[in-house]
């Protein structure tokens, strides 16, 4: 067998796309709640505050605040050994910069967490994934202010010392490198808590809200482990392989250039130092990055102790002209090109299993660091049949690939890999275009896009499978 005994087979979600109840005991507005409902393609609006007449699906989820019993119930059924899942900030502190927690918030995940741990399931919690206190943005403007960086720590520190003793895995922001480049309002938004004007230059401000936080993910794992010696404490990448398009030689440098405008990130939470390509681009382009050498001490001081991250697609870079695609990385004039060798899902995302080997691998050699990937998995149309069945046989396969893959990885290449918790183990609300009917889970939700539906939990045929692939430690 590939893999240890102590493996952490999990699934994973976020609190805002599980949660619901927004508004109660006390809990603040969050950035993720005046995200509207997209579609396929259609983008989700963030309004000014939460409008009335607008469909925002966040704010029930499917309800898991009030459901979590019987769906750790499930899981515990399924045989899940880790749940990974995220903290509202604003549970904790309505505003982002409150003196005092809410202690119903607080209470919330006490009791949460004491669900999963005697149900045998590790917690594994990620302090910020996609949602920020609203009023962070309205009196601060986010992350690009560094004044975020204290309510941050001072977050994480009340939720890490409240926790000492039930969690022991975290990760400090969620897909950090996700709004590289400024070029996604959703990520500058979700990642950072900043919207741009017209004449902002996105670029900067999102190197500097970026910093900002790489600077309070450092305290944070300082601190952390100082509250806890045994926490283990990761940061939280999207991997996605950009591979060169063609064998000419400018292709392999824009691969190269643009994966370092993502491997930023994690280059700063590894290896504690702000890499020499940065410095030079900022240099090039007058770019005036606000840090101190303090703040520099600080990210030598934190660094993660593994890496988590996310992985569903891969790209492919090219600059031969003709070929259609749009401009991923500014490091060059390479554009991203679909990939002739691979297909899409029905959202377009490029299902690439052996890419995820191909991840395992750079990350490791480059890092030799422990790796979790916490994020992996089919979004999907999924058919309820009469009988109460769903037979999603795409999903068991995209998955069985991606497994093979990591044992591949682990086996024959060396990569020392902690656990995998696919994507979206229940039914959720998807992230980009805010739909239920775009479906990740081994655990059917009955909810549709409009928010009708019963919220009755049932197995798919995915559910069975993955509790042999659990019990088996691997695939057989
Ligand atoms: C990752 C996020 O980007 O991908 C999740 O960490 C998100 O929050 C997931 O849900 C899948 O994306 P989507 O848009 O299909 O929900």
């Amino acid at each position: 067998m590939p893999f240890k005994q102590d493996f952490l087979w999990g699934g994973a979600v976020a609190a805002h796309q599980i949660e619901g109840a927004y508004n109660k005991d006390g809990r603040g507005l969050s950035t993720a709640d005046v995200m509207t409902g997209g579609a396929n393609g259609v983008d989700r609006e963030i309004t000014k505050g939460v409008v009335a007449g607008k469909y925002y699906p966040n704010h029930e989820a499917i309800n898991f605040y009030y459901h979590y019993k019987e769906d750790i119930a499930l899981f515990k059924e399924l045989g899940l050994k880790a749940f990974r899942t995220s903290i509202s900030w604003s549970r904790i502190f309505p505003n982002g910069d409150d003196e005092i927690a809410n202690e119903a918030g607080l209470a919330f995940y006490d009791r949460l967490f004491d669900e999963l741990n005697e149900a045998g399931i590790v917690p594994v919690i990620t302090l910020s994934h996609f949602e920020i206190p609203y009023h962070l943005y309205e009196a601060y403007g986010g992350f690009k202010n560094k004044k975020l960086i204290d309510f941050y720590v001072k977050y994480a520190e009340t939720v890490m010392r409240r926790y000492k003793d039930k969690v022991k895995y975290w990760m400090t922001f969620n897909e950090i490198n996700n709004q590289a480049g400024g070029d996604w309002d959703i990520h500058a938004w979700c990642n950072s808590a900043v919207q741009f004007v017209a004449d902002d230059n996105r670029e900067e401000i999102i190197y500097q809200a970026s910093l900002n936080e790489l600077i309070a993910s450092a305290k944070v794992v300082k601190l952390g482990h100082e509250i806890n010696p045994n926490f283990q404490i990761g940061c939280m990448m999207a991997y996605v392989p950009v591979y060169p398009y063609s064998a000419n030689p400018s292709d392999q440098i824009a691969a190269i250039k643009a994966m370092d405008g993502r491997y930023f990130y994690s280059d700063i939470h590894v290896r504690g130092k702000i890499p020499r390509y940065v410095l030079n681009y900022w240099k090039e382009h007058d770019y005036r990055i606000d840090y101190s050498q303090e703040e520099l001490e600080i990210l030598k001081a934190g660094t993660v102790d593994y890496i988590g991250f996310s992985y569903y697609m891969s790209d492919a870079v090219t600059e031969i002209a003709e070929l259609d695609g749009w401009k991923y990385s500014k490091f060059s004039q390479a554009k991203i090109s679909k990939n002739p060798y691979i297909h899409a899902s029905d959202w377009g995302w490029q299902i690439d299993p052996v890419g995820l080997r191909y991840v395992l691998n750079s990350v490791y050699e480059r890092y030799e660091k422990p790796l979790f990937v916490v994020e992996n998995g089919l979004g999907a149309y999924d058919k309820l049949e009469t009988d109460g069945s769903i037979h999603d046989t795409y999903r068991i396969k995209y998955l069985q690939e991606h497994i093979k893959q990591m044992e591949l990885a682990v086996d024959e290449d060396g990569v020392e890999l902690i656990g995998y918790t696919p994507w979206g183990i229940i039914d959720i609300v998807s992230f980009g275009s805010g739909e239920m009917e775009k479906r990740y889970g081994m655990i059917y939700v009955d909810k549709d896009n409009e928010g009708k539906g019963t919220l009755k939990r049932s197995k798919k045929d995915s559910f069975n499978w993955y509790q042999t692939v659990i019990k088996n430690n691997g695939l057989t």
